[in-house]
């Protein structure tokens, strides 16, 4: 197994050569295949890649909501240390629909999602539906839980909180619905807090005012975050450490500000080249050729091989390992490797 980011007391999270794949009639999707991650504790962690990498199923296996079948957990853990350090539990053993898993979902750990509409019961008002949450997992009356409902909304700025109580998702806006989402995510002030492309469907404007309250937010509540995005802009606004994934692996991680000064894989510096990044000068924009194969197949060597400039012939033989390049910084690449 390739070495991990160290585990200290600051690790509330911590993902272990994680294997999540989907198998079909005639093929096994391997999504997530041997990811190795951690969280610090009140830190942001941006998780980044192109579009079919393996980040979403990545998140829905630390929440146990990989449908099941065709989809299947099959090596790994998902460690979660709980508040006071005292307790460790791994999530990946648990009953995705037992109580100890229902207790989690939604208690310790919350989802955003891009689409706020397929999340919020459209028969529901806002009102009930961050109620029902809050009763369910903090043993309130429904009056304490709509006040808690009132004190959230308030919360995430959005505009005429009480009036917002009684309305039904579809009477708001798309920036609107997502506020909601978060106030629901936070609602029982759980200690992560996963946002799976929160800002994709909102216009830029929006995107950076939910950004921005998101990080509001992490100071107050003191949850960590993972946030989910293609889009290095997001991740250079919010995260302080950052994990690139590629088909199903991670193949860099370090702090954001390292990540983006020294990039080290190929595969980070083609993202980086093929998007206008902030405070980076004399950018010139180069999309990465090709795409994301489909992880159904076997690749024997690095899986950016057949997209990279740099590919040398033992790429095409063997798999790069993830490991510690530079202090803090890590990398899965023939070319930080002594042959
Ligand atoms: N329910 C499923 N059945 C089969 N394949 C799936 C399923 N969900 C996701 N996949 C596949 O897993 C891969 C990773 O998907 P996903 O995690 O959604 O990517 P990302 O979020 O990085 O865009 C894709 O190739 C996708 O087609
Ligand atoms: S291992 Fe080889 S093919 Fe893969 S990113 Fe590094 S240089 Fe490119
Ligand atoms: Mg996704």
């Amino acid at each position: 197994m390739p070495p991990l980011p160290t585990t200290s007391n600051d690790t509330i999270l911590e993902v272990k050569d994680l294997k999540t794949y989907f198998f079909l009639e005639k093929s096994t999707v391997r999504s997530v295949d041997g990811v190795n991650l951690s969280l610090g504790r009140k830190k942001t962690l941006g998780l980044v890649g192109e579009s079919g990498c393996g980040k979403s199923v990545l998140s829905m296996s630390i929440m146990r909501l990989i449908p099941s079948p065709p989809g299947k957990i099959v090596d790994g853990q998902i460690n979660l240390y709980r508040r006071d350090s005292s307790e460790v539990v791994d999530i990946a053993q648990l009953d995705p629909r037992g109580a100890e898993m229902r207790r989690i979902r939604g208690g310790e750990i919350a989802i955003v999602f891009q689409e706020p509409m397929m999340s919020l019961n459209p028969l529901y008002t806002i009102g009930n539906q961050i109620a029902e949450v809050v009763e369910l997992h903090q043993k309130l009356s429904h009056k304490d839980a709509l006040d808690r409902a009132l004190e959230m909304l308030t919360k995430v700025q959005i505009s005429a909180p009480k009036q917002r109580l009684h309305e039904y998702p579809h009477q708001l806006s798309g920036g609107m619905r997502q506020r909601v989402m978060i106030a629901l995510a936070l609602s029982c002030n759980p200690s992560i807090l996963i946002a799976d492309e929160p800002t994709t469907a909102l216009d830029v404007t929006v995107q950076s005012q939910i950004l921005d309250l998101m990080n509001e937010l992490q100071e107050d509540v003191g949850a960590s975050i993972i946030i989910i995005t293609h889009n290095l802009g997001v991740v250079s606004q919010m995260a302080d450490q950052v994990a690139v994934m590629y088909l199903g692996k991670i193949v860099e991680f370090a702090e954001t500000r390292e990540l983006y000064h020294e990039p080290l894989h190929p595969y980070t510096k083609g993202l980086l080249n093929s998007v206008p990044v902030l405070g980076r000068k004399h950018q010139q924009l180069e999309p990465i050729k090709g795409m994301v194969p489909l992880p159904t197949e076997i690749i024997p060597g690095c899986a950016f091989a057949p997209r990279c400039p740099h590919a040398m012939k033992i790429c095409h033989e063997k798999q790069p390992v993830l490991r510690e390049v530079r202090p803090g910084h890590q990398t899965a690449c023939w070319l930080y490797e002594d042959a």
